[in-house]
């Protein structure tokens, strides 16, 4: 979508002082697109308990002949047009699109879009601006929407012992919050998927919760393992994946030291988020508790 444009002779103000003028003569040939759209933003995930917002951001260049049209569609359907020469200057299609409000200038046009309840529905969303006559030449750009309600924290890891020590037996709980659809959780021991173990009678799935008033539903994962390991700490992480497309993940690790003797032990956790690398420390208060107490039972 590149045209050839001539940009005419033009006057310019100096910036210099009001009464005098630059004659610049520009006589070259520069390529020129409909307009360009500089950034289309569509959420990669929607939650259907809130509309989505969507926004077409576009710049006219120089040469560009004036906007003539910003149309939206969903699925190759038209749902929402901006025609600013139009009064008036918007307008909502087909009533099952779910459009909400619509707001366009000349540089931006934002729509709001109610979506389904169907869980891992995947849409597309379509942006094309076109420019005035003769050409009225056309660009466009899309972006996918899956439905989904992401995981808005890392998994959480309960039932940290105070101590472990080899020969141990270790029991721990690792929960993610609601979610749809709900996550699969998998354990690494020292970044090795937990693998079963004859004398283990836990479950060796992701349980999940029933769904609560907004039909969003938790997931939980036990974790029984021996400490056999000669080396002084083990890692461990949980990692929770919804199985939308594509899929999201959020996952906690943590580092569990194994005590020798007296029964000492430590651990620090660290989580993970995939979009926007924060991590999060969780601070072990338990820790004060065992370094007291063993110590008092060293004193001894
Ligand atoms: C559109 O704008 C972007 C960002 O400013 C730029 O990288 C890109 O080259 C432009 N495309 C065209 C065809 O002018
Ligand atoms: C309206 O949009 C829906 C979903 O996007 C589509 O299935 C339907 O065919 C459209 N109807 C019309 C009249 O365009
Ligand atoms: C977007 O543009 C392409 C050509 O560049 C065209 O094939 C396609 O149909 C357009 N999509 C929409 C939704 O207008
Ligand atoms: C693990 O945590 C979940 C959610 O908090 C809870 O329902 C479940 O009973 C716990 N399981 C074990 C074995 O502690
Ligand atoms: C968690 O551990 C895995 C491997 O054990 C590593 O690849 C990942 O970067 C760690 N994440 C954080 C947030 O420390």
């Amino acid at each position: 979508m590149l045209a050839n444009v001539k940009i005419q002779d033009f006057l310019l103000p100096s910036l210099l002082g009001v009464d005098r003028f630059l004659l610049m003569r520009v006589q070259k040939t520069v390529i020129a697109t409909a307009h360009n759209i500089t950034y289309l933003e569509v959420p990669q995930y929607g939650d259907p308990r809130r509309d989505a917002y969507l926004a077409c951001h576009y710049v006219k260049e120089r040469g560009d002949p004036a906007l003539h049209s910003v149309k939206w569609y969903r699925d190759n359907n038209e749902i929402f047009r901006y025609m600013p020469g139009q009064q008036p200057s918007t307008r909502t299609f087909n009533t099952t699109g779910g459009v909400t409000r619509g707001t366009c200038d000349e540089n931006k046009c934002s729509i709001s879009v109610a979506l389904p309840k169907r869980f891992n529905t995947r849409i597309s969303f379509t942006c094309e601006v076109s420019t005035e006559g003769p050409r009225f030449e056309v660009v466009n750009q899309t972006k996918y929407l899956t439905v989904a309600v992401t995981l808005k924290e890392d998994p959480v890891i309960s039932g940290l012992p105070g101590s472990v020590q080899v020969g141990e037996d270790v029991l721990l709980n690792c929960s993610t919050g609601p979610a749809m659809p709900p996550a699969n959780i998998i354990w690494y021991i020292d970044g090795r998927p937990e693998k079963m173990e004859q004398w283990m009678s836990m479950n060796d799935h992701t349980e999940v919760s029933t769904a609560d008033d907004y039909g969003l539903r938790s997931s939980w994962r036990p974790l029984r393992f021996r400490v056999t390991t000669v080396r002084a700490a083990i890692s461990l992480t949980c990692e929770a994946t919804q199985p939308t497309r594509p899929s999201f993940t959020r996952s906690t690790n943590l580092t569990l030291a194994v005590a020798r003797s007296p029964h000492l032990s430590m651990f620090t956790a660290s989580g993970s988020n995939p979009s926007s690398f924060t991590a999060a420390t969780v601070v072990a208060s338990m820790l004060v508790h065992t370094l007291s107490k063993y110590s008092a039972l060293s004193d001894k």
